[in-house]
């Protein structure tokens, strides 16, 4: 019974996704990049905005560029750098709190995807007061927000490009996905140099992340052919770059690549959703604390191996793109490959495979949200057991 909601409500996400208005961004790529994006905001009227960033990214001067170009553009802003990783509600709230007594006309984000979440919720909760709880859902916002202008210093969420914004209840420790298409910001840069000093532990989460949104949506029951040129350039890129990237940060040309893999697989997730992977990863940031790609990297072979026969021929084809195979081998050798090539990039990059203090009690609870979670958005390739996922989330405490 439960099955055949989720069936249903997976074609009305389904359409919703493919229905809902979006207004294409602008998109400005390469070297100093986020600059350009910088003068355009003098360029387009806007006078004073909310600059918005973390701590650490703000105090280690790889805004200095983008503060001096505003300056230099007559451009006043205020910086907001109280984000946390797996943004909560009151940062969000304080960060619209200094916009509003800020007068602030347009916001700029400088971050991973923590900030770029918050930011574009900053820009929304602007023009839609209200209690966040209640954008928990699809297209829950009334009206456009804040012009938005979106820099990511990460190549992994794809937020930059996704109707989505994934905040933390602070009281349920729920993270409440936010999904309207309003949200997309308007104004893009895809800059490798802003993501130049990426430590490799991050370089090689924030990639896995990229990965796992890129092979979720050539997986969903709702992706498209426009989605499915996405999944895959986003797939041949990651392959060709990510473990070059996690060698040599300063690889610029692995850098550049890694920037477009992460937008093009949050241009082809943004409209198919993604799956089981993320319906566990989410709980794992929830109850452990995993940072969001090493959670995405600590399941993705194993998920995609407990989907079983119906997804042979689509990650056989996603082995092709990837470069791996052998002619002759059958969709099964080949989809076996690709998950046995997974397990072998995590290993390389060193990735864990246990989130670290999870226990025995927290399993049920894990289980249960990723199941009502996949089931509420996700157009799955098949609905997995309780026992079946049980026994993904187990094996984490025995790796
Ligand atoms: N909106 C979406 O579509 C979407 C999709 C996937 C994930 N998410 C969310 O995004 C968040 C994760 O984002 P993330 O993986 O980008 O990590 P993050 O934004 O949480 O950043 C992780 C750490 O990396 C540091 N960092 C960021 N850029 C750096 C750089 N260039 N150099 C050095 N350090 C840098 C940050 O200061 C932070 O400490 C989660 O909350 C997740 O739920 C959102
Ligand atoms: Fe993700």
């Amino acid at each position: 019974m439960k099955i055949l909601y989720f069936k249903l409500r997976a074609v009305v996400v389904t359409w919703l996704m493919r229905l809902l208005p979006r207004n294409p961004p602008i998109v400005y790529k390469g070297i100093n990049s986020a600059l350009t994006l910088c003068e355009q905001v003098a360029v387009l009227g806007y006078t004073k905005v909310l600059l918005v960033t973390d701590h650490f990214l703000d105090s280690s001067g790889l805004l200095d560029g983008i503060k001096a170009t505003l300056q230099k553009t007559g451009v006043e802003f205020l910086v907001y750098d109280g984000v946390l990783p797996d943004p909560a509600f009151d940062q969000v709230q304080a960060g619209e709190a200094m916009l509003r007594s800020g007068h602030c006309t347009a916001v700029i984000a400088v971050g991973g995807g923590s900030v770029l979440d918050a930011a574009k919720m900053m820009a929304m909760l602007h023009t839609n007061p209200g209690d966040l709880k209640s954008f928990d859902g699809i297209q829950k916002c009334k009206k456009p927000g804040l012009p938005l202008f979106a820099i990511p210093t990460t190549a992994g969420t794809g937020s930059e490009i996704t109707l989505a914004a994934v905040i933390t209840d602070p009281v349920t420790h729920r993270k409440a996905p936010i999904v309207d298409s309003k949200m997309i910001p308007g104004y893009i840069a895809l800059d490798a140099q802003i993501m130049k000093g990426m430590p490799p532990g991050i370089t090689a989460a924030t990639g896995m992340d990229a990965l796992t949104h890129a092979v979720e949506s050539y997986l969903s029951k709702a992706s498209s052919t426009t989605t499915e040129e996405h999944a895959t350039a986003a797939v041949r890129l990651i392959f060709k770059y990510l473990q070059r990237a996690f060698r040599d940060g300063d690889d610029m040309e692995a850098r550049d690549g890694m920037a477009l893999a992460a937008f093009y697989a949050g241009a082809a997730f943004g409209k198919t959703s993604v799956g089981y992977v993320h319906g566990i990863a989410h709980q794992l940031g929830r109850v452990c604390g995993t940072p969001h790609g090493n959670a995405n990297a600590m399941v993705l072979p194993e998920v995609l191996a407990a989907y079983g026969d119906c997804v042979h021929p689509r990650l056989a084809r996603l082995a092709g793109v990837a470069g791996i195979g052998e002619p002759g081998d059958s969709q099964a050798v080949l989809a076996g490959k690709f998950i046995q090539a997974i397990v072998d990039m995590r290993r390389d990059m060193d990735l864990p495979l246990q989130p670290k203090g999870l226990k025995a009690g927290d399993i049920p609870g894990i289980v249960d949200e990723a199941i009502a979670e996949a089931g509420a958005l996700y157009p799955v390739p098949r609905y997995m057991s309780e026992a079946e996922l049980t026994t993904i989330v187990n094996a984490l405490r025995a790796a």
